[in-house]
């Protein structure tokens, strides 16, 4: 899957370059308290070779349901410094987790955190073998970015929104090609650099490659995020199950809060009945023949599922509207695909104008580059890549 690349290291500013001598800038490594170790068997993502290297980690800088996540510093020889990278430091050898390292090792795409290095370690603190992945570092996360508006009393620009849903999609467009679907798609698992636009969505932890006619389980994604199909215990779901994430991240953006916040999971059904009104029994048995829980068959509002979105999502204009009423629906098969959001009317202003206000910034900046599609990515979109890329006029503007 990972094409054939030229030997890079990444130096000490982040930004790959072509140099494997790397930078030399002792002074650069920060002095806060570190912990230093040297592992043996430190593997290039990029060029698969294995060398001796010290580990200087400085900064927590995550932690989740399986390890922590630390900021630091690699070196093959103490003069040459590799990173800032976040080192994702999970138990070794459990079959569910191996998978993260299996994915991101193929996976080589703008919008997915990208693999540097990966090692083994036994931490001093429990004598226990841990996996370690080395990755490219982002300042921040969409949860903190939106929790950074919303402490301003303010909500993401629409720009912003548009720019971001964009990239998540893109990257979504390429991970549902090879099968693999993320199954954990909320604000924290989506980095973003704020002053460049730049978004990668990372934690593979919970992902898999699903093959047709393989059950998985339902029991997956954080709750406020989780499609309906898998509330209703849906064993045989889809990659579409990401494409409900995803609007459930838009909607968060524009809102700056979740949008569906059930108390307990079958709860999480009654929030989207909220608005999208009552699941049919049709959908209910497709997704679960056995299922006997709450149905919420009778209106829980008023009005239409229109005047709901619209008065939910109005801050989105009609563009978005539709957007949303297209993604976030009950059928997986009836949700948009990657290619028909990515597609959509919604991300016009992103193929006409190619720059943004980063928050905090009088000036504008160029947005980064989001139509550099590679041959697969074009041969994903097929016939839609030319409603996807601007047109020649919109690119001259
Ligand atoms: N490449 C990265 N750059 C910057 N921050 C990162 C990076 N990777 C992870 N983080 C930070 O660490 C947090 C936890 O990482 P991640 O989501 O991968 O692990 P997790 O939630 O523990 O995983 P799991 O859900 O598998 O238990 C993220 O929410 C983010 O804040
Ligand atoms: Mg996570």
């Amino acid at each position: 899957m990972a094409e054939e690349r030229e030997v890079l290291e990444v130096p000490l500013n982040g930004n790959p370059r072509a140099d494997t001598q790397g930078e030399t800038a002792p002074g650069a490594i920060p002095s806060e308290k570190s912990y230093e170790f040297v592992a043996d068997d430190v593997t290039s993502n990029r060029t698969n070779s294995v060398k001796r290297m010290l580990i200087k980690e400085y900064r927590k800088i995550g932690r989740g349901a399986f390890g922590t996540v630390v900021q630091a510093y690699i070196t093959p020889n103490k003069e040459n410094w590799y990173g800032p990278f976040a080192i994702k430091k999970v138990p070794a050898q459990t079959e569910y987790k191996s998978r993260e390292l299996e994915i991101l090792r193929v996976t080589d795409h703008p919008n997915i955190v990208k693999l540097e290095y990966f090692f083994t370690h036994v931490s001093p603190s429990d004598n226990k073998v841990y996996q370690h992945l080395a990755m490219e570092c982002l300042p921040a996360t969409l949860q903190i970015e939106i929790s950074r508006y919303a402490h301003n009393k303010m909500e993401l620009p629409l720009k912003h929104v548009k720019l971001y849903s964009y990239q998540i999609a893109r990257g979504m467009l390429y991970l549902h090609a090879f099968g693999i679907c993320h199954r954990d798609v909320k604000p924290s698992n989506i980095l973003v650099d704020p002053s460049s636009g730049v978004l990668k969505i990372c934690d593979f932890g919970s992902a898999k490659k699903l093959e047709p006619d393989q059950p998985s389980i339902s029991y997956i994604c954080s709750r406020f995020y989780r499609a309906p199909e898998l509330i209703l215990g849906s064993t045989q779901y889809t990659t579409q199950v990401d494409i409900w994430g995803l609007g459930c991240v838009i909607g968060e953006m524009l809102v700056s809060k979740a949008i569906f916040q059930g108390q307990e999971p079958l709860l999480q059904l009654r929030e989207i009945a909220k608005l999208l009104g009552p699941p049919d029994k049709k959908f209910i048995f497709f997704s679960n023949p056995s299922y006997d829980g709450p149905l919420y068959s009778k209106p829980l509002f008023t009005g239409t599922p229109q005047s709901r979105f619209e008065k939910y999502f109005g801050k989105s204009g009609p563009d978005g509207i539709d957007l949303l009423m297209k993604v976030l629906v009950y059928e997986p098969q009836t949700r948009l695909s990657p290619r028909r959001i990515l597609a959509h009317p919604f991300f016009d202003d992103l193929r006409r104008e190619k720059y943004f206000f980063p928050r905090d910034h009088a000036q504008p900046v160029n947005l980064p580059d989001l139509f550099n599609f590679n041959e697969f990515e074009l041969q994903i979109l097929g016939d839609f890549a030319e409603r996807v890329k601007p047109s020649q006029e919109e690119h001259s503007q």
